[in-house]
């Protein structure tokens, strides 16, 4: 748990801050999760202020015409993120009475909601112990840990989703997993990873290597 602990430190002296942390109402980590599927945050952030702005509660986007929601969508593609986010709202206001679930498997049942995104919502919003897996996540492991399976195999999947697992602290799984993505994201990045100034080099598989 060393790892983890190291981790949530540098994670509090390094985040940045964002509108969807500090935040535990699962409508808008629901939001920022699936803008963030496949936009970068600096990208991404402007919307989701629009967004909420414009429909600050589930009711109010499941209300809205569909046209409506893609023109706040226009300009982020993959339009059939805005169109899935759009029914689930519609479906949470009929099914759920407009309460956003707080147990996994509802919420990956959910259109939209894969298994990243449900992890995501359950720890960010209920803090329910659900290590999430994004590339992020698998590329701080691999280099840490010297994981060496490809992620895109159905056994790496599993290596890489138990290790998640086992390192998450139970109950810090929401600030455990905002901090090893946002790790990823700053300090163990795709290029040019900052290992001089990493807390975890001198334990770090890749950096020894
Ligand atoms: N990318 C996807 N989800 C994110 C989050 N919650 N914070 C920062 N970047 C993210």
């Amino acid at each position: 748990m060393e790892f983890s602990r190291e981790i949530i430190k540098w994670y509090y002296e390094n985040k940045r801050s964002l509108p969807w942390r500090n935040c535990s109402d699962p409508y808008k980590i629901w939001i920022s999760e699936i803008i963030l599927q496949q936009t970068r945050v600096k990208q991404g952030l402007p919307y989701f202020n629009r967004f909420i702005e414009k429909y600050p509660t589930i009711d109010l986007l499941a209300e809205a015409s569909e046209n409506e929601v893609l023109k706040l969508w226009q300009g982020l593609g993959y339009y059939s993120r805005a169109r899935n986010m759009h029914t689930t709202a519609k479906e949470i206001t009929e099914k759920y009475n407009g309460i956003f679930p707080n147990d996994y498997k509802k919420i990956l049942s959910l259109k939209g909601v894969g298994n990243y995104t449900a992890a995501a919502i359950c720890s960010f919003s209920f803090n329910l112990p659900y290590a999430v897996v994004d590339g992020n996540v698998i590329r701080v492991l691999s280099r840490y840990f010297g994981v060496q399976i490809p992620f895109d195999s159905s056994q790496g999947k599993k290596v890489f989703e138990q290790l998640a697992q086992e390192l998450l602290i139970d109950n810090k799984a929401r600030e455990n997993n905002q901090a090893i993505m946002e790790f990823g994201a700053l300090q163990c990045k795709p290029k040019a990873p900052d290992c001089k100034l990493c807390p975890l080099k001198n334990s770090c598989f890749g950096y020894n290597k």
